[in-house]
């Protein structure tokens, strides 16, 4: 694991953005596993001044989205889609039918699990998964637990994971209690990881992540076993 601690968000979000520009120049017809969540704002904003003045192209790849609600449509302020819409997909010349997501509405949410994890199969995997981290150690919605997850599924939230996203819904809306995210093995499988952190309120579980035993209770504490994962941080 590649650990790399930065003055600032400002220096994270240009740091993860080259990191992964770089890999799509090196890659144009790559398959790239984006995230939501606060911390990686920055770096999609980064992303979309660099589009705009030329130096990467979203004209080749696919891209996968670690996670979606299920329950609300992808049109929905706070849906998962709706989120890389508004902060990156939609002002780069990523094309429509290149962006996966998880559907969260299907009728047969284990079938759209199974589609899900056939498409990157597919795709030929994932070449560079950008990931988050909650400050319960989450990856995606891998919430902590007594064995790691396999393949792409359904997971239910955990109240502090409820409590943490409850920020971005409108008060006294309800969260979707459930969701479709890539398991473990699934991030696993991505060929490079790069997890972003920012604050100090991540700074516990990132050392637990990167010093402590591989536990199931701290889900990203698996990456350890991963052989090429870099991580950008700051408090
Ligand atoms: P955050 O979420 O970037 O909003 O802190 C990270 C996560 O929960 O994976």
């Amino acid at each position: 694991m590649r650990v790399t601690k930065v003055r600032d968000y400002a220096e994270l979000s240009r740091r993860a953005a080259a990191f992964i520009a770089g890999r799509i120049c090196a890659e144009p017809c790559g398959a790239f596993g984006f995230a939501t969540g606060s911390t990686p704002e920055g770096a999609y904003a980064e992303l979309v001044r660099m589009h705009r003045c030329g130096a990467v192209d979203f004209g080749g790849i696919h891209t996968f989205n670690l996670d979606e609600y299920c329950g609300i449509p992808g049109d929905h302020p706070q849906s998962y889609r709706h989120f890389m819409m508004d902060r990156l997909f939609g002002h780069v010349n990523l094309k429509p039918g290149n962006v996966e997501i998880p559907d969260g509405m299907a009728a047969d949410l284990d079938g759209e699990c199974r589609r899900y994890e056939g498409r990157i199969r597919e795709l030929g995997g994932i070449s560079l998964q950008l990931l988050g981290i909650g400050r319960n150690g989450h990856i995606g919605f891998n919430e902590p637990g007594d064995v790691f997850s396999g393949d792409t599924a359904v997971f239910r939230l955990t109240e502090s994971t409820v409590a943490a996203n409850s920020r971005h819904f409108a008060p006294g809306e309800a969260i979707p209690p459930t969701a479709i995210s890539m398991g473990i093995r699934t991030i696993m499988g991505a060929r490079s990881i790069l997890l972003i952190a920012s604050g100090p309120e991540k700074r516990g579980v990132l050392d637990a992540m990167i010093n402590g035993p591989i536990d199931p209770r701290l889900p990203a504490s698996i990456l350890q076993a991963h052989r090429d994962v870099s991580v950008i941080y700051c408090d």
